[in-house]
């Protein structure tokens, strides 16, 4: 049954990953059919359709593709952030408070807990979304967050490497064996990607190295955490194991800049990261300017940035990290997009899935001139409304 929506007061269609460059519809129509977007264009030429839908001088953006989050997990650290607040700093270790947490809860509360933030992501106007393991760190709690992970997304990521479990402290090496070993056996079956957190505190390069490696080895697509909390060699890392995108990027040198412009690899920041850490933001005109490809993501987690909002990221993208307001919208589509190496999400042309985010708004750059105000109607995935304002 095709659906047409029409009276659409601004419709980005796409844009070009890298760049702010945007392709907008003033005054537009929008058909779809089985889930597809089948035509888009002036609102005067809109075809009949068997249903109709009027806009009412909205916007409509392609939805947000979050390609970094971890949603799997349980517990409560907001007392870390209120230390942080008062002059804490952020560690990686703070990981193993929502491990043990994780390990404790039935699968049913996982779920719970998986379920309601899925909800947030749609209210928010995510479509589409990446999630990793790394709250488990042992066999049987890797396999089942992915496991779990799989029933809401086919972006899963494991993400055993996300740091040293304490029973593991005194004998790092057994753990990277483990790693690459069994838990990768146990994981790999319900898992798309594999991922590391190359940081200080977490893992080193050649740990990284060594566990990538073995992800690809059994089939899995390589991602990585790199550079967050100082500048290292997660960047040639990336670039080295063509990795669909490099995350966090808050500290990069001018040759890690060159890498990524150079390879394939997609730079994704993630404001919420820097902003609930307390962290120095990226400047992203210097990613920009070297025409390097860009994200944005939400980078769910209960330690670094509890956020599920796209809106929120956005506006401090724009505010903090120099993203031009068509830039970011770009990242978080397009770039996200990308960053999973998709090419049937991220945009509204035709063959395209029909995924999209209605805005009470008469443009988009009202998501980051109207910073925290909920400018989300609905959310379309596959043509049917996951969320609708008040219902
Ligand atoms: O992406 N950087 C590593 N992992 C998460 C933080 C996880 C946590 O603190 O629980 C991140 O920010
Ligand atoms: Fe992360």
């Amino acid at each position: 049954m095709s659906h047409a929506f029409g009276n659409i007061a601004q419709l980005v269609v796409g844009g070009r990953v890298g760049s702010g460059e945007l392709e907008i519809i003033e005054n537009a129509g929008l058909v779809v059919d089985a889930g597809l977007v089948v035509w888009v264009g002036p609102n005067s030429q809109l075809p009949p359709a068997d249903r109709f839908t009027d806009l009412a001088g909205r916007t409509v953006i392609p939805g947000f593709v979050d390609s970094h989050a971890h949603l799997v997990f349980a517990g409560d650290r907001a007392a870390e952030f209120e230390a942080r607040m008062s002059g804490v700093g952020y560690s990686a270790g703070g990981i193993k408070t929502t491990v043990a947490a994780t390990r404790a809860a039935s699968d049913d509360e996982l779920r719970a807990g998986l379920k309601g933030r899925m909800r947030e992501l749609h209210r928010s106007g995510i479509t589409t979304f990446e999630t990793k393991s790394g709250y488990g760190l042992n066999v049987f709690d890797e396999a089942r967050s992915l496991r779990l992970a799989a029933e809401v997304t086919d972006e899963t990521t494991f993400l055993g490497a996300h740091v040293v479990p304490a029973e593991f402290a005194d004998r790092r090496d057994d753990y990277v064996e483990l790693v690459t070993g069994d838990m990768l056996a146990a994981a790999a079956p319900q898992a798309r990607w594999i991922d590391v957190f190359c940081d200080r505190g977490a893992f080193d390069a050649d740990e990284a190295d060594e566990i990538l490696q073995a992800g690809v080895r059994v089939g899995l697509r390589p991602r990585i955490h790199a550079n967050q909390l100082e500048a290292g060699a997660g960047i040639e890392l990336a670039v080295k194991h063509d990795c669909a995108s490099a995350d966090h990027c808050t500290h990069l040198t001018d040759s890690d800049i060159e890498l990524l412009a150079a390879s394939n690899t997609v730079a994704t920041l993630l404001p919420g990261a820097e902003f609930s850490t307390r962290a120095q933001y990226p400047d992203a005109r210097r990613l920009f300017a070297a025409e390097a490809k860009v994200a944005l993501a939400t980078d769910c987690n209960p330690g670094s940035s509890f956020t599920t909002s796209m809106g929120f990221c956005l506006a401090v993208a724009v505010r903090d990290m120099r993203f031009t307001p068509g830039q970011a919208l770009v990242a978080a589509t397009a770039g996200g997009a990308a960053a999973l190496r998709r090419t049937d999400v991220g945009g509204l042309r035709v063959g395209q899935r029909a995924n999209f985010v209605v805005l009470d708004a008469p443009s988009f750059i009202h998501l980051m001139y109207r910073p925290g105000v909920d400018l989300v109607h609905s959310t379309v995935i596959d043509g049917t409304a996951v969320y609708e304002r008040g219902k």
